[in-house]
C-alpha cells in the first residue's frame, strides 16, 4: 500500500518526503487555492516544484469540464513533468478525455468517485488511478469505505489494473481500515499520516527509559 500527500503545501510535502513515508502527491483546485497559488503561470510551477521535491507521482487537476479543454490542459500538465498524472472529474466528457490521454500514453487519476459504477467506467477509458472520496461519503450518513470494499472486490474479479486511491482521508481509522479493504493508496493530510506514530504507551514508556537512564547517568 502506498500513501500519497493530499496538500499542495511545500513544506508538508518536504517534511513527508523526508521522513521517506510518501510515495507521491495529490492536488485538487481547493488546495492549490488553500496555499495562494494563482494565475496559470504560477500555478504551473507550483506542480514543477511539488515533482522537484517528491519522488513518485503527483497529481495536477483540469479546470475545464469541456472534452477539448480538458486534453489541452492534461497535454499541457503532462508535459511538465514524467511524475504529473492528470487528474480529471467523472463526468461523461472527462471518462472521453480519459480515454483520448490514454491512448496518448498520458496517465489519469479519476476525481470525485462516490460509486462504483463512476469507478468502473474510469476505469473501462483506461485511468491509471480512480479516487473514491471517503470522508464526503461518511458526511452524508453513507459508510465511505462500504464504497472502498465494493471497489477493491469489483477490481479485483475483472483484474482492472486501475489503482484505487482512497481519498476524503479524515482520520488514522479510515487509513488503517483501507489497508484492510485492499486500496493500492491511501492520500492524506499529513496529520492523518504521522497520527499512526501516536500511543500514550509509547511516550509513556519513552519517558520512563529516559528518567531510568538520567538517575545513574547524571
Ligand atoms: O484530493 C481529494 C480529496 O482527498 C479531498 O478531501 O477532505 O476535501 O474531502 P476532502
Amino acid at each position: 500500500m502506498k500513501f500519497f500527500l493530499d496538500t499542495a503545501n511545500l513544506e508538508q510535502i518536504r517534511t513527508a518526503q523526508d521522513m521517506g513515508i510518501i510515495d507521491g502527491v495529490t492536488t485538487n483546485p481547493s488546495l492549490m487555492a488553500r496555499e495562494g497559488i494563482t494565475g496559470e503561470k504560477n500555478i504551473l510551477d507550483h506542480y514543477t516544484r511539488i515533482c522537484e521535491i517528491v519522488d513518485g507521482d503527483v497529481s495536477a487537476e483540469v479546470i475545464s469540464t469541456r472534452f477539448e479543454g480538458m486534453i489541452a490542459e492534461g497535454e499541457k500538465l503532462a508535459s511538465l513533468h514524467k511524475q504529473i498524472v492528470v487528474k480529471i472529474p467523472v463526468i461523461s466528457e472527462g471518462i472521453k478525455a480519459i480515454k483520448h490521454l490514454a491512448k496518448k500514453g498520458i496517465r489519469t487519476n479519476c476525481t470525485l468517485i462516490f460509486n462504483a459504477g463512476q469507478a468502473l467506467l474510469a476505469a473501462k477509458a483506461g485511468a491509471s488511478y480512480v479516487s473514491p472520496f471517503i470522508g464526503r461519503l461518511d458526511d452524508t450518513g453513507q459508510d465511505g469505505m462500504e464504497l472502498i470494499y465494493q471497489i477493491v472486490h469489483i477490481f479485483d474479479q475483472y483484474d482492472i489494473e486501475t489503482e484505487i486511491i482512497a481519498a476524503s482521508i479524515r482520520n488514522n481509522n479510515h487509513i488503517l481500515r483501507c489497508m484492510e479493504a485492499g486500496a493500492d493508496v491511501a492520500t492524506c493530510p499529513l496529520s492523518a499520516i504521522t497520527g499512526l506514530l501516536n500511543h500514550p504507551l509509547t511516550d509513556a514508556g519513552l519517558e520512563k527509559f529516559l528518567a531510568d537512564h538520567k538517575k545513574l547517568n547524571k
